[in-house]
């Protein structure tokens, strides 16, 4: 199954263009190298509206998977979260838990990371931190499951 996944960069300085969004490009990269094809991309502000919008169009563009970077932390703008708990129907906790233990390897700022990972309709949601090299690296940490678990969600439930 070749899966399709769509990328959110959360910032309201890449969307005023103060600087050039540098975690979806990453992301991008990431993904192609885990052989994955980049459906859809979007860089948005830290406001909830928005993100939720660029969700639900690349959920009803069929992605299996949706990155997001950026809006994790805990300054008052970092939304991203709030944004996707809630339009999920459930959280999955233990991707975020393992991205938190496995940052905290690397850095104590990992700690004030909310990454998570959460299922909006049968998409797989992950959200990343900001920083190019952070998203990175929690993608790396989570990789090994994410097949199983998008061909778990695009199954379709057979009646007994
Ligand atoms: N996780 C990894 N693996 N590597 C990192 O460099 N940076 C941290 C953290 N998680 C980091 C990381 C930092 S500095 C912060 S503030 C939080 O993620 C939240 O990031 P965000 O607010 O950019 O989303």
């Amino acid at each position: 199954m070749q899966i399709q996944v769509g990328i959110i960069s959360v910032s309201d300085r890449a969307t005023q263009g103060v600087y050039d969004d540098a975690g979806g490009p990453a992301l991008k990269e990431a993904a192609a190298g885990y052989g994955w094809e980049i459906a859809a991309e979007a860089v948005v502000p830290d406001e909830v509206r928005d993100i939720q919008r660029a969700l639900r169009e690349q959920v009803n563009k069929g992605c299996h998977m949706i990155l997001t970077t950026g809006g994790t932390g805990v300054a008052p703008r970092d939304v991203t979260p709030e944004a996707v708990r809630e339009m999920a129907v459930r959280e999955l906790p233990g991707f975020g838990e393992v991205m938190r233990i496995e940052s905290m390897k690397i850095t104590p700022n990992a700690i004030l990371s909310r990454n998570l990972a959460a299922v909006i309709d049968s998409a797989l949601v992950i959200c990343l931190p900001g920083k190019p090299k952070g998203a990175v690296e929690c993608l790396g940490f989570v990789e090994c499951a994410i097949p199983h678990c998008i061909k778990v969600l695009q199954e379709v439930p057979t009646s007994c």
